[in-house]
């Protein structure tokens, strides 16, 4: 599993230098791809995935998650979540993040930075004891906080061997509620966080999740292992080793 996040991990560090305007999602899809596949070793999960047809998701402004790459040309102020997932040797990595295509609104900005913020408090509950419900809670008491909301239909799961394994890992929720977390325990914690409501609709393609009131959404996802005395996130990066969060930031307190 530690081999697989770095897999991920390494597969959003590749990308950043291919982000900027008149790329088009496909041709991101296609470097992704071709990186997974001829240096990395390793499988594109999502190819073929219940007849998902790219290697790669990207979700782009109002699109919450599941975004199908494709011919759309990616422009100056659009905000963009890629999400990858590969397979090596049999096990799962799985993490996303947020990027911004030239310079972003001020809104755009501040909701990428909350949504993984939300993200961070959650992780930050993840120990031996804890329970799936603490974490929910602190995600969205922390976005909800901010005056933005939290999509409920889809959420974190266990990861191994399968791609989506038990449990599932709410992004909202009670403290106390929901199994409680033990060492060797893997999963993903992945909130979705919308400026404006909650709710989302499903388009035509089947795959692609979008605000139903065309707000601006935001995702980031890291796989966690539940360790002896706390959590290690597998898909860490290492832009996250060298500036690691600010003291104080994102502790659960609004
Ligand atoms: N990577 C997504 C997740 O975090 C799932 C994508 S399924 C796909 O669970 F088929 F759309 F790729
Ligand atoms: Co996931
Ligand atoms: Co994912």
């Amino acid at each position: 599993m530690r081999v697989a996040g770095r897999l991920a991990a390494q597969v959003l560090e590749m990308i950043d230098e291919h982000i900027r305007p008149g790329v088009t999602t496909g041709e991101l899809d296609r470097i992704c791809h071709d990186f997974i596949v001829d240096e990395q070793r390793a499988v594109p999960a999502p190819l073929n995935y219940k007849g998902f047809p790219k290697s790669i998701c990207t979700s782009v402004n109002y699109q919450v998650c599941h975004g199908i790459p494709g011919n759309k040309r990616l422009k100056k102020g659009d905000l963009l979540n890629i999400d990858i997932t590969i397979i090596k040797d049999g096990y799962h990595g799985d993490t996303s993040k947020m990027f911004f295509v030239g310079e972003p609104s001020i809104l755009a900005r501040r909701l990428a930075k909350t949504t993984q913020e939300a993200m961070r408090v959650g992780i930050a509950q993840i120990r031996p004891g804890a329970s799936l419900g603490d974490v929910g809670h602190a995600i969205q008491r922390f976005a909800e906080g901010k005056r933005y909301s939290v999509v409920q239909e889809y959420c974190g799961h266990g990861i191994g061997r399968a791609f989506h394994e038990e449990p599932q890992v709410l992004h909202y929720g009670k403290p106390g509620e929901g199994i409680t977390l033990m060492p060797g325990m893997c999963f993903t914690v992945e909130p979705m966080v919308n400026a404006g409501k909650r709710h989302i609709k499903l388009l035509s393609d089947g795959w692609t999740v979008v605000t139903k009131d065309r707000s601006l959404s935001a995702q980031w996802e890291h796989t966690v292992l539940v360790t002896q005395d706390g959590h290690e996130i597998l898909t860490l990066r290492g832009e996250e080793r060298e500036k690691p969060p600010a003291p104080g930031a994102a502790t659960g307190t609004c």
